[in-house]
């Protein structure tokens, strides 16, 4: 392990999902979504930057044909709790019209990030069809109820690091999923 994220490590709170755990989880999610589009070419939107790992990783245990377009979307502005605000694009930067579409996202949270794109990706195209998959989905009440059809892992509502989810930019390159201590905010 580098001292980076050994730092990185030091300053959770605890470690809630570790890097095994996830691969394993990630493996099991590629064979479902590789069986359910079987003889298809999946299209992927993922959102940035959070889902980064996630797809990398999932994307290379799917056996299919597959395509992938990038979205940035914000809620957070760099605290802890969602501003309920979903910052997107005035139109979307691809034609999803006839594809069998994957969107992905990190976490299901509010539901705000994931109902907006998946309504706007509804308005804008028409695709076959349209399957939703997060790593981690918060067990909270949602602000808008999102159809998922694959969920990693269902957590405890609380704020989460690492595997490509940061807290500030910090925390990304962290292997494992953690809770954040807030009394030891990242070091530099
Ligand atoms: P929602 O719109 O409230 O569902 O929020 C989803 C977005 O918020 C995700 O794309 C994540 O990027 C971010 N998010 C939600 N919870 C966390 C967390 O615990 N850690 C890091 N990012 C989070
Ligand atoms: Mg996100």
């Amino acid at each position: 392990m580098s001292e980076a994220v050994a730092g990185l490590l030091s300053s959770l709170e605890r470690v809630l999902l570790d890097a095994a755990t996830i691969q394993r989880r990630v493996a099991d999610m590629a064979r479902r979504i590789a069986d359910d589009f079987k003889g298809r070419e999946l299209s992927v939107v993922t959102l940035m930057d959070g889902a980064l790992f996630f797809v990398a990783d999932l994307l290379r245990a799917i056996d299919l044909p597959v395509r992938l377009h990038t979205l940035t979307v914000s809620s957070y502005h760099g605290g802890t709790k969602s501003t309920g605000r979903v910052q997107l694009a005035r139109a979307l930067p691809f034609d999803l019209t006839t594809r069998h579409v994957l969107l992905i996202d990190d976490i299901l949270d509010t539901g705000l990030t994931l109902a907006t794109v998946r309504d706007r990706i509804l308005a804008e195209c028409a695709p076959e069809t349209l399957r939703v998959a997060v790593l981690l989905s918060k067990r909270r009440p949602r602000e808008r109820e999102v159809p998922v059809d694959y969920v990693g892992f269902e957590i405890d509502d609380e704020f989460v690091v690492g595997y490509g989810m940061d807290y500030q930019g910090h925390y990304r390159n962290l292997p494992c999923i953690g809770i954040l201590n807030p009394l030891h905010p990242p070091r530099p």
